[in-house]
Formats: C-alpha cells, structure tokens, sequence
C-alpha cells in the first residue's frame, strides 16, 4: 500500500499531504546553529568573491563582498517565510530575498515589510586569503 493509498482509507486527500508538507518545510527557519567556517579565497572555487559586489552561497550561507570592499555573511534562509533564496544585491548593498522581495540591511535589519523580521548575519575575518565566516 503506497502512503497514498493509506491517506486515501483515512478519509485524507491530497490536500492534507500538502499542508502536512508545508507546515514541515514551510516554517520559518530554525537553522540558528552554531556556523563556522574558513574558505581560502585562493581556491578556483572561490574566485568569485575577490570581486566587489559578488557573492557565492555556501554551506547555507550568502557569503559577499560588498561594493565596498568588505566580507559579510548571512543565512540563505529568509526569515519571511523560510525560504532559502537570500542573495546579495550589489545595485543596493544589501540582502535580497527573491521568493517574495524581502530586503536586509547588511546587519540584519529589515527594510521593508517582508524584510521586518530580520536576518541572521554572521562575522568574518580575513588573515591572508583564509575568510572565516562564524557566529
Ligand atoms: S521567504 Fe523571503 S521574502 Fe518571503
């Protein structure tokens, strides 16, 4: 019997199974672990962030270097709705989320209605080419 077939006896319908799934996957992020970690801006992979305005999203975290010139780091995951589209956005020097327009100021703080419940941001330290990104 498929998990179908075993909602369909219950007397549920598809509609249960995709509240159940949202309700699982759709709440906000509770992904405020503990983050640490240091990448070496001298690896291809990482060639990206040695440019002002860039940034790369590793091990669930937007990593940038702003139009400034400066490392900074925030979870991927929107405080919104929980999705995991935050970029940053050189044309305004702050975070964007794409699911819905969430905007953050490169502390966390919102700037607009999406954007009022914060993001979490993180610290970093450059010594060389070694960025560690932490909390
Ligand atoms: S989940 Fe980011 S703006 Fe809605």
């Amino acid at each position: 019997m498929t998990r179908q077939e075993f909602l369909s006896t219950l007397g549920l319908g598809a509609a249960f199974v995709l509240t159940t799934n949202c309700l699982s996957s759709c709440a906000k992020d509770s992904n405020s672990g503990p983050v640490d970690f240091t990448i070496d801006l001298s690896d291809a992979n990482y060639a990206t962030l040695k440019t002002n305005g860039n940034y790369l999203v590793i091990n669930g975290t937007v990593v940038a270097k702003t139009t400034a010139g400066e490392y900074v780091a925030a979870t991927v995951t929107c405080s919104h709705q929980g999705q995991k589209q935050v970029t940053y956005d050189k044309a305004n020097n702050n975070y964007y989320c794409t699911a819905h327009g969430a905007r953050f100021d490169l502390q966390g703080g919102g700037l607009n209605n999406t954007g009022s419940g914060g993001l979490t941001v993180y610290k970093t330290t450059l010594t060389g080419t070694s960025l560690r990104v932490f909390s």
